[in-house]
């Protein structure tokens, strides 16, 4: 299936130690959600790999003469599903989870042995000194890890900001995404997920502010077009909910 981010399965350099990967498309509610790694090279040379995409025998070879794949991280209850694969492959990289993952892959007869669940309020000791890590309270069921590599000033999100192009999805989809306002230029959290905030908006602020104060100039996003600059804009613009 065409995700408009080919060539997939493939390294992509955002700046220096940093990559991101454009995997297949999966069904998500039926429509096609076009998925992306991000890849950290810390300076000991580990890899550290943010929800990673499906699993591919030349990636993985390429990841190898990158570095030491040391940290699979699944950053929210969505995105685990081929993490496994990935620890079948790299037998010693430490496997991490948000909050609440192991148990769904649990319940859904997924077995899923997770090392570690990624602390909520600061980053783990294998990449404290150079990525920052949170994981944004406030919704009775998304808790998402959000983390920023220091280096290159990258922010890097899973699902909290979709952004499909309306050029890369199929015409029904388009008529679903503009109300849910997950389009591109204009793509904000998922009204649904948004609905799991209410209430508690003050903790996404909180945590809205972090991101903010953390100085980013890039967004990396797992779903859509990524923003490749002007990142306190548009944190601004698709969290103006919580910060008005
Ligand atoms: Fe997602």
């Amino acid at each position: 299936m065409v995700t408009g981010y080919e060539p997939l399965n493939t390294l992509k350099p955002v700046g220096e130690d940093i990559w991101i990967v454009d995997g297949p498309a999966i069904r998500f509610y039926g429509m096609p959600f076009s998925t992306r790694m991000t890849v950290v090279r810390l300076q000991n040379g580990d890899l550290w790999l943010h929800s990673p995409t499906q699993f591919d025998d030349t990636l993985a070879n390429s990841l190898g003469s990158l570095g030491r794949v040391a940290f699979l991280i699944a950053p929210n209850w969505i995105h685990y599903a081929h993490i496994q694969a990935w620890q079948a492959a790299f037998p010693d990289a430490q496997a991490y989870a948000a909050p609440g993952v192991a148990k769904r892959a649990l319940s859904r007869g997924l077995d899923i042995s997770f090392d570690h669940d990624l602390r909520v309020d600061r980053a783990e000791i294998g990449w404290i000194d150079q990525i920052d890590q949170l994981v944004v309270q406030g919704s009775r069921i998304h808790h998402e890890a959000v983390f920023f590599h220091r280096a290159s000033r990258t922010l890097v999100l899973t699902d909290l900001i979709e952004n499909f192009e309306a050029s890369h999805i199929p015409w029904w989809m388009r008529l679903l995404a503009k109300p849910a306002h997950i389009l591109a230029p204009d793509g904000q959290m998922p009204r649904d997920m948004r609905a799991t905030f209410r209430g508690r908006y003050a903790k996404l602020r909180e945590a809205v502010q972090q991101m903010i104060e953390w100085g980013p100039e890039r967004i990396i996003i797992a779903h859509g077009r990524w923003f490749e600059e002007d990142a306190e804009h548009e944190l601004r613009r698709a969290f103006y909910f919580v910060l008005k």
